[in-house]
């Protein structure tokens, strides 16, 4: 019995606008019992959807994007929906009411998402008591901050509660991160955390943009490789211009940004060959789309528009036609589609 998300409870919540609604899903999601219970009708357990992101074992390549649980307060339930793996975050080392409302909105015909949160976090002490209170694994901590030291130490304090980190360099609502797009910077930033870490490090790269054009991506992703990061996130959301926030501004999810996020990781490859990990993230809602990003060259997938806009059965849904396709072309595992080893 999978619950009737898109007949019942989308209409319902899309009654109501994008951050409160979000709100009554979370509420919906700390009942832990409710998913405890209805997580045998979500999981999908069969050997041929095993893989590894770096060097943590996945039952599946399904992950949960960053921000959808900012302060980790329902990972557990998050894994009932047949995860192989959650991002928890984005945290910062302080509490963060984030920007002004409205900053939420859907884009219904565009199966899409805009935002311009700016980082809500209740910050790092409070994510970390949530966190002792219940390890959830696979899980990936989302940490940001606007000064290296700041970013830095806010890694190192998430690293012991989780199996990696993803460092987030591109949100776009939050101007202060792009000090980080200057390579020097970056450069900097990575070498104090390897003199510190001891857990896979990956970087959630900006898409390319007027700003940020290919070249200066690319840039970021050859100095990580140098510097032995595990992977690379592709990538975070879009900036928009959205006269409807408040901000005037704000970040485009789901299903416009796929196709950039198909060639973004086609050129990361290219760029940097199997040497690190790509998680492809954004847009994908079925499990045609994890296997073009997984043919193109991404060793997992990451998801947060499609939970919205089809439902907490979307993770069965995909890796159910993963693995049909796998079987159907004699293939005994995800890496044989992409052609590339686990690192
Ligand atoms: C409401 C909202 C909040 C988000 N917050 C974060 C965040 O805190 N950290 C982060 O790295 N990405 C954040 N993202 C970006 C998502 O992780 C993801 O990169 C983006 O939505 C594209 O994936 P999708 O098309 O599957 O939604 C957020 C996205 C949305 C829609």
């Amino acid at each position: 019995m999978m619950l009737p998300y898109k007949r019942l409870l989308r209409p319902l919540l899309f009654q109501v606008p994008a951050e409160p609604a979000h709100k009554i899903s979370e509420f919906i999601l700390k009942r832990k019992l409710i998913w405890k219970i209805l997580s045998q009708y979500y999981m999908v357990n069969h050997s041929v959807l095993n893989t590894s992101l770096s060097a943590i074992p996945l039952s599946n390549p399904i992950g949960l994007a960053a921000g959808f649980d900012k302060n980790c307060q329902y990972l557990d339930s998050m894994m009932r929906l047949g995860f192989g793996y959650v991002v928890g975050g984005t945290v910062t080392l302080n509490p963060r009411d984030g920007n002004p409302k409205p900053r939420l909105l859907r884009d219904r015909k565009n199966n899409s998402i805009i935002n311009s949160l700016g980082f809500p976090s209740h910050g790092i002490q409070q994510v970390i008591s949530n966190l002792e209170k219940e390890r959830v694994s696979p899980l990936i901590l989302s940490a940001s901050g606007f000064t290296i030291d700041e970013l830095v130490t806010c890694a190192l304090k998430l690293e012991p509660w989780s199996d990696g980190i993803e460092i987030n360099i591109s949100s776009p609502n939050s101007e202060g991160l792009k000090i980080f797009h200057d390579p020097h910077m970056f450069r900097e930033m990575l070498s104090r955390l390897n003199s510190n870490r001891k857990k896979p490090l990956f970087i959630k790269l900006p898409p390319y943009d007027n700003d940020k054009g290919q070249d200066q991506v690319l840039q970021l992703v050859n100095v990580g490789t140098s510097l032995g990061i595990e992977g690379v996130t592709i990538a975070n959301t879009k900036p928009i211009t959205e006269p409807k926030l408040k901000m005037g501004k704000g970040g485009l999810s789901g299903k416009p940004i796929f196709n950039d996020m198909l060639k973004m990781i086609k050129d990361v490859r290219n760029e940097v060959g199997a040497a690190i990990a790509i998680n492809a993230c954004g847009g994908i809602s079925s499990a045609e789309d994890a296997i073009l990003a997984i043919k193109q060259g991404a060793t997992t997938i990451q998801i947060y528009s499609a939970l919205i806009y089809e439902g907490p059965g979307v993770i069965k849904k995909i890796n159910l036609g993963l693995k049909d396709y796998l079987n159907k072309n004699n293939l005994d595992s995800i890496t044989q589609l992409a052609n590339i080893e686990p690192i």
